[in-house]
């Protein structure tokens, strides 16, 4: 355990950067400070050369319920405008490395933002989705209806947007927001057991696939296509690409060493 945090923990077991949301009193509600301690670890475990992926999770019978409401009800829009909380949202697009979400219960409000950010997601047999904010009288504030409907496409996410209602994991599966459905008691045996198989291939390969595959979401194809290619040729300039290449043609396993 590298630093101490008073609404998360965290953890690094085999590569693996653990973050675990912890206010499971109520449903892991996200305060400003939490906020600011899940980027600080994100960045913390990026950094770190014992991490290869980072994996977050919830404590309790809940993800995350969303933004904490007792935080939000006496705001106001120019102290929001001031405060600029959702600048610390934004750092964790910046993230190179894989960010693995492994979500239960309730994924809601901002609680759904935070996993959208995830790279990929496993999710529990139990997980509900939704964006409840629309019943409070407003609306999500860290990326929802951009993340969201990126994913899902506007007609999809807007029924969701607009009712508050939740999704059950089935249909946030067929709508490609989760990459595997979990039996509970095994959520994280099984998503970490899948963190190591990516934690296992050559640590730049998967850094510039994640970089590019992010501009698909912002480029046209034909930009896209030629950030692509100069991560592609980038990668020649790493040891792994020369041990990937001769392993293969020696017919042994490589050995990767992240150079
Ligand atoms: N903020 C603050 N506290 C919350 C919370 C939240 N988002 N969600 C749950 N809690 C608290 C409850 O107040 C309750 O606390 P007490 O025991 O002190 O009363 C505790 O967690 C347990 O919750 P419930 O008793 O309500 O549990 P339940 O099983 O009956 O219901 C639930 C679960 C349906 C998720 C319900 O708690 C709920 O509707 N929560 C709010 C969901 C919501 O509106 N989220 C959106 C927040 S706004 C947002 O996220 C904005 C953004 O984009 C940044």
């Amino acid at each position: 355990m590298d630093k101490q945090y008073q609404y998360i923990e965290t953890e690094v077991k085999d590569s693996i950067g653990i973050i675990r949301l912890n206010r499971p009193k109520v449903l892991n509600a996200i305060n400003r400070q939490m906020v600011t301690e899940i980027v600080t670890a994100y960045e913390y475990f990026d950094k770190s050369d014992k991490v290869k992926v980072l994996m977050i999770t919830g404590n309790g019978r809940a993800f995350a319920a969303g933004a904490d409401i007792d935080e939000m009800t006496n705001d106001d829009a120019i102290s929001l405008e001031i405060l600029n909380q959702f600048v610390e949202w934004d750092r964790i697009l910046t993230i190179k490395k894989p960010i693995i979400g492994a979500v239960h219960g309730y994924v809601l409000g901002g609680g759904f933002e935070l996993a959208l950010t995830c790279d990929l997601l496993f999710a529990a047999d139990n997980t509900k989705f939704g964006f409840p904010e629309v019943n409070l009288g407003v609306m999500p504030g860290a990326g929802g209806t951009q993340i969201l409907t990126r994913i899902i496409g506007k007609t999809r996410a807007l029924e969701w947007l607009f009712t508050g209602e939740m999704m059950d994991v089935q249909e946030a599966k067929q709508s490609g927001i989760v990459n595997r459905i979990v039996p509970e008691q095994l959520l994280l045996e099984e998503t970490e057991k899948f963190a190591k198989v990516i934690a296992s291939k050559p640590p730049l390969s998967i850094r510039l696939i994640k970089d590019a595959a992010k501009k698909a979401l912002d480029y046209s194809l034909y930009e896209g296509m030629q950030y692509e290619r100069k991560n592609f040729y980038l990668l020649f300039a790493s040891e792994d690409q020369k041990e990937g290449m001769k392993a293969f043609q020696e017919k042994r396993p490589p050995n990767f060493t992240g150079k």
